[in-house]
């Protein structure tokens, strides 16, 4: 899409196109353009259509139903963040009494939009002039042109005066490519730009990539690690007046449409969640396998809080490198996974498919953490026939190869 396709798509012809490409998208992409073009639509138009309602639809996972209003790149999309993530941030900002903020690189605005929603007057800047048009058409979209104004524009030089609080998102993948940028040197706007604005601006936020190496966290700065259903999703960086603890494991469920607290078509409004907080010195304890095993939420995991959820758990590691959490008794618990341990077994593929075949286990779930097994090799190589479901999990204990034998637990 360029400008005068997104111009195009605003006019009443071109929601029009909207429309009709609404009802056919998802379908065969040939016959779907077929259909609109047999309909009388120009081809670009139908095309532009075409690609707007697709990414639409693909973007209610992260949006709800105000994706059907809204505007997308597909670039644009990948990077935004989820409805759910932006909102709580946008929440705990608010409530920190950040009033007036900066979006120094908005994207499409999935942020600034959860913030101007919040409350705040958000100051959009984006580079790139289709996505900067894109963010102040989702604001009008939103209703919230007053609470939110894109500024198509290099962020860098963005007077942090006029605001009180900073938010930067910075671009993770490459322009072109889209291919992932791993070394925070190579974001855009460049890194050190984004860590200086916590010298300058009290009230700095950063959202990076969770696989962040814990030594740039800037001093004095709250990271905080964020899951949705268990998929660990972003780092957040709370610097100056807005960091209350060192590290912070936030574990968010939203509910699903089917869900009592949920009302038809706000799922993406509706979520719980969970928070584990600490410091960076605790330590787990490191003991024997017991009759539970918990698997934490990747956000604990990330966020170093593995010695916090253990005492949490009255539990111990069984090899200090692996984080695996061992329990006499099975405390329910939102930040990790608990299985009931029945057998524990050196590592061994004969022994393993003997047992199994002894239980007529013929589905199993295979978890692993220290382990160089590919488990769907394994389970291929398991050649199951049984009809009973099992939990593996591959590990070491003690250094050796294990895997334990699970199911979920019964009281
Ligand atoms: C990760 S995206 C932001 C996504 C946004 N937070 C959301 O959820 O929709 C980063 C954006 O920063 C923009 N950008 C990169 N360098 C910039 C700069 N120097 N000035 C302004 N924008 C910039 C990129 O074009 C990209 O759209």
């Amino acid at each position: 899409m360029d400008l005068g396709q997104l111009a195009e798509l605003r006019t009443p012809a071109g929601s029009a196109a909207l429309a009709a490409a609404t009802e056919v998208a998802g379908a065969d992409p040939l016959a779907a353009a077929m259909t609109l073009r047999s309909a009388g639509l120009p081809a670009g138009l139908a095309a532009a259509a075409l690609t707007q309602a697709e990414l639409r639809r693909r973007a209610m996972g992260k949006f709800g139903p105000a994706a059907a209003d809204m505007f997308f790149t597909r670039a644009g999309l990948e990077q935004a963040t989820r409805r759910v993530v932006a909102r709580r941030r946008a929440d705990r900002l608010r409530a920190a009494g950040v009033r007036t903020l900066a979006d120094l690189g908005c994207g499409l605005g999935a942020d600034a939009l959860a913030a101007a929603h919040a409350g705040l007057r958000v100051y959009g800047v984006e580079a790139d002039p289709l996505t900067a048009a894109i963010a102040a058409a989702n604001a009008e979209a939103a209703g919230l042109t007053e609470r939110f104004t894109v500024d198509h524009g290099d962020a860098t030089a963005f007077d942090t005066d006029r605001v009180d609080g900073v938010f930067c998102d910075p671009a993770r993948r490459r322009t072109g490519t889209g291919r992932r940028i791993f070394d925070p040197s190579a974001y855009a706007p460049p890194w050190d730009f984004v860590v200086g604005l916590a010298g300058r601006v009290p009230r700095t936020v950063v959202k990076v990539a969770p696989g962040l190496d814990h030594q740039l966290i800037p001093a004095g700065a709250e990271a905080e690690w964020v899951s949705v259903h268990g998929d660990l999703v972003e780092a957040t960086l709370w610097c100056g007046e807005l960091a209350t603890v060192a590290r912070r494991a936030t574990v968010l469920r939203e509910a699903s449409p089917g869900d009592a607290s949920s009302s038809a078509g706000s799922a993406a409004h509706h979520a719980t969640a969970h928070e584990l907080t600490g410091s960076t010195v605790a330590e787990a304890p490191v003991g024997p396998v017991r009759r539970y095993v918990y698997d934490p939420d990747p956000a604990v995991v990330r966020a170093h809080l593995v010695a916090e959820l253990a005492g949490m758990l009255d539990a111990n590691l069984a090899d200090p490198t692996i984080a695996y959490l061992y329990a006499d008794t099975p405390t329910p618990t939102p930040f990790a996974r608990c299985l009931e341990i029945t057998d524990v077994l050196p590592f061994s593929l004969k022994r393993l498919r003997a047992l199994l075949r002894e239980r007529r286990v013929g589905r199993v779930e295979i978890r692993k953490r220290g382990s160089a097994l590919e488990p769907e090799r394994l389970r291929h190589d398991l050649r199951l026939t049984g009809d009973q479901p099992a939990s593996l999990v591959l590990t070491r204990v003690g250094g050796a190869p294990t895997v334990l034998i699970c199911h979920p637990p019964t009281s």
